[in-house]
């Protein structure tokens, strides 16, 4: 009998702290009185996709995405690379790691990430999860190790109360981190462009006409590769070799050992393919290409139009009928026309949505 009135009230408690939790979660995390955060209370489901986030790990995982005490030296955080205001890219060739030494490549954006299957320029991860904390690591970007992460993260006391929220206690680890950060970026979606509103719609009002023109163009030119939500394949678009002397990734700038794509990831030498990226918010994503060759998206317009440089593994989609580098031959209409199509994938929501925003407040 006495048993049976414990066990009740510890689950008539159990579902008042779960109730209390739900009804004012409004992390009102405070350091010596003082309020940490802004609201991290919110709903990041999409509707129409039908996803489900955990709001209290997407909280987690956001607060720990704007965090410098990620980097060794707590000088930078994913946000200091991936800025909200450019669709969580950066707006330099190479970023800067904590140490200010330049990252390898070009930081892309993190849009739709959710429905990838391999991540970085070269797909070295095959999952989200793994992704998401290969950075913190990384001795250019952030510099930690997995000891120190987890160390540092438990001696912060707001973290206590998120990683409870999230995941039942208030213990750290690596798992929990990188769920965490997987739930924030994953929950980066975007399927409000207006090219979503056109092709869900088919309402030809939406597009104007040099958008239309500009849809027929890369229909023709560009979406073989190129498909409305980014691709997962590798190829080789016809540039130039690598214009970053020194780098391990990038090769010696010596056409002979060009190395801009899947050869450290999988050692497939020599080959110049490279993920075949995204072009969601491609408007605010320059410089672009893994390199970060091109600061407009006039200058890639061009690189198709007449600069596909000629190697063994030029993809074929890119060589006329000759066999050589294609040359579209493009009137100057049909490259504006282009380029007003690819600003039409843009979604200005992602930029500018609370529910992705630098949650500290500072
Ligand atoms: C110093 C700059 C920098 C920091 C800090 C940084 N990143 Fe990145 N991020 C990059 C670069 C550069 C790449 C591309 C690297 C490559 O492909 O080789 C990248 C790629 C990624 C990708 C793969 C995207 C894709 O489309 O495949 C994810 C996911 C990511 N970063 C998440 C994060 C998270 C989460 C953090 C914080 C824990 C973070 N990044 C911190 C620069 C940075
Ligand atoms: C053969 C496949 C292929 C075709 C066709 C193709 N692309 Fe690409 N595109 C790629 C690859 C691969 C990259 C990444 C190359 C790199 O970073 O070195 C890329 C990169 C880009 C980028 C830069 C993206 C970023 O985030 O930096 C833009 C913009 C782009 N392409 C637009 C176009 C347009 C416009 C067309 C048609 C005129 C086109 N592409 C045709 C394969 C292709």
């Amino acid at each position: 009998m006495k048993t049976t009135t414990i066990t009740l009230s510890v689950i008539s408690f159990g579902l008042f702290a779960l109730f209390s939790i739900v009804a004012c979660n409004d992390y009102s995390v405070t350091t010596n009185g003082e309020a940490k955060f802004k609201n991290l209370s919110f709903d990041y489901n999409n509707a129409e996709l039908e996803t489900s986030f955990d709001s209290d790990i997407v909280a987690l995982g956001r607060v720990l995405f704007y965090d410098e005490i990620l980097s060794k030296n707590g000088n930078v955080s994913c946000a200091s690379c991936h800025k909200q205001n450019l669709a969580f890219s950066d707006d330099v060739a190479l970023s800067e790691g904590f140490q200010k030494g330049k990252t390898l490549r070009n930081t892309p954006g993190l849009i739709n990430l959710q429905f990838g299957e391999t991540f970085f320029w070269d797909a070295r991860s095959h999952n989200l999860r793994d992704a998401v904390i290969m950075p913190v690591f990384d001795h250019n970007e952030m510099g930690m190790t997995e000891e120190e992460l987890v160390a540092r993260i438990d001696n912060v006391e707001y973290y206590d109360d998120l990683i409870t929220n999230a995941f039942g206690d208030k213990n750290a680890n690596k798992a929990r981190i990188s769920a965490a950060l997987a739930e924030f970026v994953g929950s980066i979606i975007s399927v409000d462009s207006e090219l979503d509103a056109f092709l869900k719609t088919s309402d030809s009002n939406i597009l104007s006409q040099d958008e239309s023109d500009g849809l027929m163009l890369f229909e023709q030119h560009c979406n073989t590769c190129h498909t409305a939500l980014g691709d997962i394949e590798f190829t080789n678009n016809g540039q130039i070799p690598d214009n970053h002397n020194n780098n391990p990734y990038m090769g010696t700038g010596n056409s002979s050992l060009v190395n801009i794509g899947l050869e450290i990831a999988i050692g497939d030498f020599n080959n110049r393919r490279v993920r075949i990226p995204s072009l969601r918010n491609i408007g605010s994503t320059a410089p672009y290409m893994h390199d970060g060759r091109f600061e407009t998206l006039e200058e890639v317009i061009e690189h198709y139009d007449e600069n596909v440089q000629n190697t063994s593994s030029l993809d074929f989609r890119l060589k006329g009928d000759d066999g050589r580098p294609q040359d579209l031959n493009l009137k100057e209409e049909e490259k504006a026309q282009l380029k007003a199509f690819l600003l039409t994938l843009s979604d200005d929501s992602i930029e500018t949505d609370e529910r992705w925003s630098d949650p500290f407040i500072r």
